[in-house]
């Protein structure tokens, strides 16, 4: 079975776009067999980073467990909303905490805002980012405009806004970067 976390991003104090993890989570459990978790950086509640886990002397256990998620996991995808044409530094936070658990991880990148643009200048940052971290960035989007309009807040689509083929051929190319990774196995 397939092992995919989904990080929600946001860490905001009535955030939405959470409402996508909770998509994608309910989305990938029913057209898939998959174990989906979501890894909350509002429930880790990491502290301002002071240094990457493999250098923390006393790493708490929500940094180990954060980390041991991301390791497991077969495929990881980021819903992050866009603040001032950036990700949120909770976002940054968390990825710097880890190092080779990102190597050649297949990551896919939703992004998320309340107006028209679905958050889509954020996409090159973040990429950047993983890509220096060695992960193996998935080339699909799935950006989410307005996203009051397109999820309700237990993250089930509101008919005339959602496009379920789009949401297909985001997790499809997600796959298949699973399935090529698993085919190379351990292969350096
Ligand atoms: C500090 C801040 C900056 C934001 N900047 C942008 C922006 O640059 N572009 C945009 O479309 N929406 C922007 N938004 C609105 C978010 O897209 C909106 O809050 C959306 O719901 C996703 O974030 P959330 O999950 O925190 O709610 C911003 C929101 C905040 C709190």
């Amino acid at each position: 079975m397939l092992n995919i976390a989904i990080i929600s991003s946001s860490i905001r104090i009535g955030r939405n776009s959470h409402r996508v993890a909770l998509f994608f989570k309910k989305y990938l459990e029913e057209s898939h067999p998959a174990s989906v978790r979501i890894l909350d950086l509002s429930e880790y509640n990491f502290p301002l980073f002071d240094e990457r886990l493999q250098y923390q002397r006393s790493p708490s256990a929500n940094v180990i467990d954060f980390a041991e998620q991301i390791k497991s996991a077969d495929g990881v995808i980021i819903v992050t909303p866009e603040y001032n044409g950036g990700y949120p530094a909770s976002l940054k936070n968390a990825i710097d905490l880890l190092h080779k658990e990102w190597h050649r991880k297949p990551v896919a990148i939703s992004t998320v805002s309340d107006g028209i643009f679905g958050g889509s200048q954020v996409i090159t940052s973040l990429q950047f980012c993983l890509w220096k971290m060695r992960a193996w960035t998935v080339p699909a989007m799935f950006p989410v405009p307005e996203v009051n309009k397109v999820f309700d807040e237990n993250g089930n689509p509101i008919d005339d806004h959602f496009n379920e083929k789009r949401a297909a051929n985001f997790i499809s190319e997600l796959l298949w970067c699973i399935e090529a990774k698993s085919r190379m196995g351990d292969h350096k």
